[in-house]
């Protein structure tokens, strides 16, 4: 339950409301995880809250990167740190993206809005073992043109002719003369056998449960879909109580579920 101390090595903006912050830890150790982890991270004297690892898992200092978006006290003190400035972090924490099931299969992700954040250690081990997998389908909806996510590596990965990359915005303006409409509007556009896909969705709610059924429409079983949840969290170590979902808990059994276990869960009111 101690924080180890870290420090702002770089602070970068991303968007209005949204900082992705690199980390270096002060006794010089690293964090290894899978994608899809996230760690506690404190601003001292305000307060800690749960925030998904943004970076690289293969590279050195790769879990120390952290996309914040500033939507209250903590988020909002995390996104004004600037370098140099102390975190507290402890994690890694959670059970994260199936990459290693997904070997073999097609994939197919969905995110929307800043769901892109804990998508993208699992994109980077995609990618950076590309022959393992079938057919990958990127699909990413975002508000507006000005709150597209890593705007610049998502069009690298498009330059890469064996991956599907489709992005849609909700809300076009002048400059924009790609797809418009929600992200599930992709789905039937992208190229994948629904019986061999292992599908990764992560965004808003609400996007995430339309998302499960455009998949669900296109032939990809629950078995198949996973999902990634937020719940309030206080101790992420399965012991307050704080993020259960019935009889699981979000901060160690999740925050990515298989769908089959999950939507008995959520169609049930919270405990
Ligand atoms: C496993 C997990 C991973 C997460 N990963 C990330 C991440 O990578 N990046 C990130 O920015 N956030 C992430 N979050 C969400 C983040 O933890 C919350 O935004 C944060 O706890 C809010 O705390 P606060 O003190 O800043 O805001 P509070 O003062 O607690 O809340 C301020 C207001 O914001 C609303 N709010 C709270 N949480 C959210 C939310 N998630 N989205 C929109 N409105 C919200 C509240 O209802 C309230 O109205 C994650 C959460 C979980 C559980
Ligand atoms: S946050 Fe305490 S049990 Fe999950």
């Amino acid at each position: 339950m101690v924080p180890r101390i870290a420090r702002v090595r770089r602070r970068q903006r991303d968007l209005k409301d949204v900082v992705t912050l690199t980390l270096e830890m002060e006794d010089g150790g690293d964090l290894e995880f899978t994608p899809g982890q996230f760690n506690m991270l404190t601003v001292f004297g305000v307060g800690e809250v749960p925030i998904s690892i943004s970076g690289d898992p293969a590279k050195p200092g790769g879990g120390l990167v952290h996309t914040i978006r500033d939507v209250g006290a903590v988020s909002g003190a995390l996104a004004r740190l600037g370098p140099g400035d102390a975190v507290g972090v402890r994690g890694p924490f959670g059970v994260g993206w199936p990459v290693t099931e997904a070997k073999g299969s097609d994939v197919v992700v969905l995110t929307g809005g800043l769901g892109l954040a804990p998508l993208r250690p699992a994109i980077y081990s995609l990618l950076a073992n590309r022959r393992q997998y079938g057919k990958i389908a990127l699909l990413y909806g975002a508000r507006g043109p000005g709150e597209i996510l890593f705007r610049s590596e998502l069009e690298q990965w498009r330059r890469l002719l064996d991956i599907q990359l489709y992005v849609t915005v909700d809300h076009a303006d002048t400059d924009w003369f790609g797809s418009v409409g929600v992200v599930t509007t992709l789905v039937p556009r992208a190229d994948f056998d629904p019986e061999h896909t292992l599908a990764m969705v992560c965004g808003p709610e609400i996007m995430m449960r339309f998302g499960v059924s455009a998949l669900r429409d296109a032939g990809v079983n629950d078995q198949s879909i996973y999902l990634s949840m937020e719940r309030s969290m206080k101790c992420a170590i399965g012991l307050c109580g704080h993020c259960q979902l019935g009889p699981v808990f979000v901060c160690k059994d999740g925050p990515v579920f298989r769908n089959d276990r999950l939507a008995p869960l959520t169609a049930a009111k919270e405990l």
